[in-house]
């Protein structure tokens, strides 16, 4: 579906000097690698987190793939397509969607901007209105089309936004950080659409978020990316498990236990009964559990894993 060779982007970008006249006949410029020899290919139907830190390249990449910048250097193939030509057979088979950029007409309802937009991609009236249909009444927002787009909130705007971008039924959704600045909850149910989404019509998705959350909740395949350059291309899971050190055990004490007994087995990072909270090492986790279960008397227990934004920082430690 995607195929990226050997992509590299620079953009070259004026320095304003101080004298205006000289600026504009010895204009100086300096150049950015944003992106150098970057590779990939994607599949039907995969759901990428496409992570890395600000000015990693995230949006670039994803702006080359949408037609809507062209690559310095390499190869890109989008459905077979290059991108960078536009061609209308593409345009019509993808979409863009950025969480901090407005497509909706600002004064209107935003049932208007997916009129527009049924024009521009050609869908025909009773697959536009099935597809308004299914997407409001999965984003329970139906009530909500037909209000100005400025008397919402960003998070009802943000479902404007998501069915104004998916109208056409698009095969492959470039995700832009579709979540930023939103309240929790809105981001739970902005994610939980893009997941339903993605099973139902079978679309082909990368994602970019600053929220690991998201990432966690939607990707199984990570792509990360810093300074340009890919730094990992695989699994979530593999990297949970090689960064993942620090284990959290969180204990129900059944009986009140000798703090001495409690410290013989690790000293606790918490202790306030009934509740006793130990921090372990990956690698020290079956030794502890050994000893709790011989010498504590307990009603729960539960393992956890750090959080995944801290995994993803000890990458980032690791592969500086
Ligand atoms: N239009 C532009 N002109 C010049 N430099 C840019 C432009 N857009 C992005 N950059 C630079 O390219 C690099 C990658 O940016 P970007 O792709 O936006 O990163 P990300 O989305 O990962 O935060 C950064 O150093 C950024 O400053
Ligand atoms: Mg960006």
């Amino acid at each position: 579906m995607i195929s990226v060779k050997h992509l590299s982007k620079l953009y070259r970008t004026p320095i304003k000097g101080k004298n205006f006249l000289l600026d504009l006949f010895f204009r100086k410029y300096k150049t950015i690698q944003a992106l150098s020899d970057v590779s990939f290919e994607i599949g039907h139907n995969e759901l990428i987190g496409f992570i890395g830190p600000n000015g990693a390249g995230k949006t670039t990449t994803l702006k080359i793939l949408a037609g809507i910048l062209y690559p310095t250097s390499g190869e890109v193939r989008v459905l077979n397509y290059i991108p960078f030509e536009k061609k209308s057979d593409f345009l019509k088979q993808i979409s863009f969607i950025m969480g901090q950029r407005n497509q909706l007409l600002w004064d209107l309802p935003a049932y208007d901007t997916f009129t527009l937009n049924k024009e521009i991609y050609d869908v025909d009236e009773s697959s536009f209105k099935k597809i308004v249909d299914e997407l409001s009444s999965i984003l329970h927002c139906r009530h909500l089309l037909q209000k100005p787009v400025k008397s919402l909130s960003l998070g009802e705007r943000m479902k404007m936004e998501l069915i104004a971008g998916l109208i056409h039924q698009p095969k492959i959704i470039f995700f832009d950080e579709p979540t930023i600045g939103l309240d929790i909850f809105s981001q739970k149910i902005i994610r939980d659409f893009i997941k339903t989404y993605q099973e139902e019509y079978k679309a082909t998705i990368m994602l970019t978020s600053h929220y690991m959350e998201d990432v966690k909740e939607l990707a199984k395949r990570l792509i990360i990316i810093n300074k340009g350059t890919i730094l990992y291309d695989g699994k979530l899971e593999t990297i949970i498990q090689k960064y993942s050190r620090i284990k959290t055990i969180k204990i129900t004490l059944e009986d009140k236990i000798d703090e001495e007994i409690l410290s013989a087995i690790k000293e606790p990072l918490s202790c306030t009964f009934p509740q006793v909270v130990y921090q372990v090492e990956k690698s020290e986790l079956p030794k502890i559990m050994n000893f709790i279960n011989e010498k504590l008397p307990y009603s729960d227990l539960t393992v956890e894993e750090e959080s995944i934004e801290e995994i993803i920082r000890s990458f980032f430690k690791e592969s500086r």
